[in-house]
């Protein structure tokens, strides 16, 4: 088997005395979309943050396309071609959509590329070219989701974190996000992600792991977890 483009190994996370993450590994392969799932505090988005430097581990591996990246700087990390989109969005409010999707870009010189890359990401979300100039906060919940998502994209990541896309959206809007994220995966990005949707989630991911406080609890292919009494009892209603 192939080297993984991610393995996490042992990770635990603290904020101050607090545990958020204990003793987490998990794993992804080139090309794969996996899903994280779990309930609000489980650590779904510190697990996220220390794969993108944002938050230092205080114990355990997280090694990218073989090489150890634990501890290294966010900065240093999307150059290494990991981006995350964060929870909420962060959007630059008071930029235009163009703007926000320069800022994407700023690890890039070549300003060709720059260009070529915003072309691809008003291909794939029409509605930004026609927002194009218009600042990121008048747009809609949905428009602002696809504008945090293109912005992820400027940096040509090869593996792309999402975290609660969801978040805020109508139902329709969510399926249509997450079709995006498919066409995205298509292109070769392989994609982690993180969702309370849990249904909508399992329905374009290969595999998925569920974390319960801080913890790995179960993991399995989507058909598997969809198909599970305990999983669609626990995260699904049903
Ligand atoms: N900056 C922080 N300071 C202190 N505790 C935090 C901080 N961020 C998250 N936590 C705590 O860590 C745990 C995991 O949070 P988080 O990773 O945000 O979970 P999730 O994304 O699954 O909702 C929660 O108990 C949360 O309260
Ligand atoms: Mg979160």
């Amino acid at each position: 088997m192939s080297v993984p483009i991610l393995q996490i190994s042992d990770v635990s996370c603290y904020y101050g005395a607090i545990r958020a993450i204990n003793g987490v590994s998990l794993e992804v392969q080139r090309g794969e979309i996996v899903a994280i799932i779990g309930a609000n505090g489980s650590g779904k988005s510190t697990l996220m943050k220390s794969v993108a430097g944002l938050i230092r581990p205080n114990s355990g591996g997280i090694k990218f396309e073989g090489a150890e990246i634990s501890g290294v700087p966010a900065n240093r990390i999307i150059y290494k071609g990991i981006s995350y989109v964060p929870e909420g969005r962060r959007l630059f409010a008071n930029l235009s959509v163009r703007e926000n999707l320069e800022l994407g870009a700023f690890s890039e010189r070549d300003r060709r590329l720059v260009d070529e890359r915003i072309e691809a990401a008003f291909e794939l979300f029409p509605i930004l070219k026609e927002r194009e100039r218009q600042l990121a906060q008048t747009m809609s919940g949905g428009e602002q989701q696809m504008c945090a998502i293109a912005r992820g994209l400027m940096s040509d990541p090869k593996l792309l974190m999402l975290d609660e896309l969801s978040l805020g959206l109508m139902p329709s809007l969510v399926e249509k996000v997450l079709e995006s994220v498919v066409e995205i995966n298509k292109k070769g990005v392989t994609v982690l992600l993180v969702e309370q949707m849990v249904q909508e989630a399992l329905e374009i991911a290969s595999r998925a792991y569920v974390i319960q406080v801080g913890r790995i609890v179960r993991e399995g292919t989507a058909d598997e977890l969809l198909n599970s009494d305990e999983v669609r009892k626990a995260y699904m209603g049903m």
